[in-house]
């Protein structure tokens, strides 16, 4: 199946299977903004769990907040936001449609990779065996050409990037002679531009309303509390501050489901370090956060870091830990080495002092920050594509299965009788009363048990526990695994200590 085919599919299974609505879909939609259903909502609230568990519980020297999305409008003025938080646009005089001058760009260079790869493909399927890929790249008339572009255009690219030169962007765009996929031509405007926050006002009369922003990050919101909380939970540095809250952004181009929305959730860490320790913090955070993907189990070959060239306006040094979605290898998270940037800005404006004491040497200053920041929807989105495979079963039969990793599967077990008669459905109703005090159980009694089967596969549900005319004689059930679809035999007791050892937190956190 192509990654396009794969993709199209993940969209429509989410929706199939209570995972992701559009939003406002009665009324057509609303571009880039989603819903999240009832398993969908499962999933996110166990990720979340996951992730702050991982930040707070689990480090002595992390505590969490949870700030306000509405912010004094300074607060963006200090932060850098007003200024500088902007995307490239370009418009299509033709079509009027707007584009990401930068988006534009990237995709050509994807094209161009791809055809790079489609000869590969061609010459190994003619020359099987003896096809030398090296060979091939270096002395391949039409291959060298495309390289050839692709390396001259990321080198114009990243010189306009660094110096927002918004004229060589449109330079670019014309002599790669790229057209607008509505329109087909190359009548562009120039580049310009575009602040990304959302403005709204506060206030009932118009007068006196005050102009606001939705948060386009939920740091700020760390930042501004960082002394209120250091005060009050007495930590020491280094110490962190977590945070998973919504954040709103005008995407210029939303597009590739929820990867990129207008509406999403952060989780996000600040921690605060001694500056001139930076350096070593922000490696540090860097395993540790990749190390924490790898433990979910989706395989470490589908994670990068991405070292930026074109860094944010706080940034000192920026990575992103980027995954491979269906679309290729894209940004997951981000790792940011901050300085003080933040805290002595927000001092400056405010004339208050954000000023760390440190009582062991007596010295006063502003704290260095390293951020991890991950897109909640991003890694719901890395999960469910991961996940959802196509296998073929004995028999020529085929079954849907979303291997979820069980630790944060929305449903853990499913409870089935086998017939619904003969007192099984009463039976299956007692265990399931027991088991969903414990984890988020469902019962499920329609239909023939392999379609239940087939259903709670597609659904994600790890575990399935099978009440039989056996089970009437001696409490044993049949546990049914997911993904191998192995079947056992097994008393309560004993399907719960397994339940406890298999999704146990341990796991996650094997070193
Ligand atoms: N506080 C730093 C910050 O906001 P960012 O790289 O702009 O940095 C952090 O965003 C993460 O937020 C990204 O790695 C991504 O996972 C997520 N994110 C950013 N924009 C998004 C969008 N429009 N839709 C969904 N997730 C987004």
């Amino acid at each position: 199946m192509s990654s396009e085919d794969l993709f199209k599919r993940v969209i429509s299974h989410a929706k199939e299977y209570g995972y992701i609505f559009q939003s406002s879909e009665i009324y057509d939609g609303l571009s880039a903004v989603y819903d999240y259903g009832q398993n969908g909502v499962l999933l996110k609230n166990n990720l979340k769990d996951l992730w702050w568990k991982s930040m707070v519980q689990f480090n002595d020297n992390i505590v969490g907040l949870d700030s306000a999305i509405l912010m004094h409008p300074k607060v963006w003025e200090a932060s850098g936001h007003v200024e500088a938080f902007n995307d490239p646009l370009i418009d299509n005089k033709d079509s009027k449609k707007r584009y990401r001058a930068d988006v534009l760009i990237e995709d050509y260079i994807d094209k161009l990779h791809s055809k790079v790869q489609k000869e590969v493909d061609k010459s190994e399927k003619k020359f099987g065996k003896d096809f030398e890929k090296q060979k091939f790249l270096q002395t391949n008339k039409r291959v060298i050409g495309y390289l050839g572009l692709i390396n001259e255009t990321k080198k114009n690219f990243s010189k306009a990037l660094k110096n927002d030169d918004l004229v060589l962007l449109k330079n670019i765009i014309l002599e790669l002679k790229i057209v607008c996929p509505i329109s087909g031509t190359k009548n562009w405007t120039d580049v310009k531009q575009f602040n990304l926050m959302f403005e709204t006002k506060l206030g009932a009369s118009s007068e006196e309303a005050k102009d606001l922003y939705l948060r386009p990050e939920t740091a700020q919101g760390i930042f501004i509390n960082f002394l209120n909380v250091q005060k009050t939970s007495r930590l020491k540095i280094p110490f962190g501050i977590a945070q998973i809250g919504k954040a709103f952004r005008n995407e210029i181009v939303a597009r590739q489901f929820i990867f990129r929305m207008r509406e999403f959730e952060q989780m996000e860490m600040q921690y605060f370090i001694k500056p001139g320790t930076q350096k070593e913090w922000y490696h540090s955070w860097k395993e540790m956060r990749m190390k924490w993907h790898h433990n979910l189990g989706l395989g470490e070959e589908n994670y990068k870091f991405h070292d930026h060239e074109k860094l944010a306006h706080y940034a000192e040094s920026a990575c992103d830990i980027e995954f491979k979605f269906p679309f290729g290898f894209k940004e997951l998270e981000g790792i940011h080495s901050r300085t003080d940037f933040d805290l002595n800005n927000h001092q400056k404006k405010s004339f208050r002092k954000l000023k760390y004491f440190d009582s062991q040497t007596n010295e006063s200053y502003i704290p260095y920050v390293i951020e991890t920041s991950i897109g909640l929807d991003r890694l719901f989105l890395a999960i469910l594509s991961n996940s959802l495979k196509y296998e073929e079963l004995d028999g020529g039969k085929t079954r849907t299965v979303l291997k979820i990793p069980s630790i944060v599967s929305p449903i853990k077990v499913a409870v089935l009788p086998l017939l619904k008669k003969d007192g099984l459905p009463e039976l299956a109703r007692n265990i399931y009363d027991k088991i969903k005090m414990i984890y988020a159980t469902n019962y499920d009694e329609k239909d023939a048990v392999g379609r239940r089967y087939r259903r709670q596969d597609a659904l994600g549900t790890p575990y399935c526990i099978t009440v039989d005319h056996q089970s009437l004689k001696d409490n044993t059930f049949t546990l049914r695994n997911r993904d191998s679809m192995v079947q056992e035999r097994l008393s309560f007791d004993q399907i719960i200590d397994k339940l406890k050892k298999e999704m146990s937190l341990n796991n996650f956190l094997i070193t």
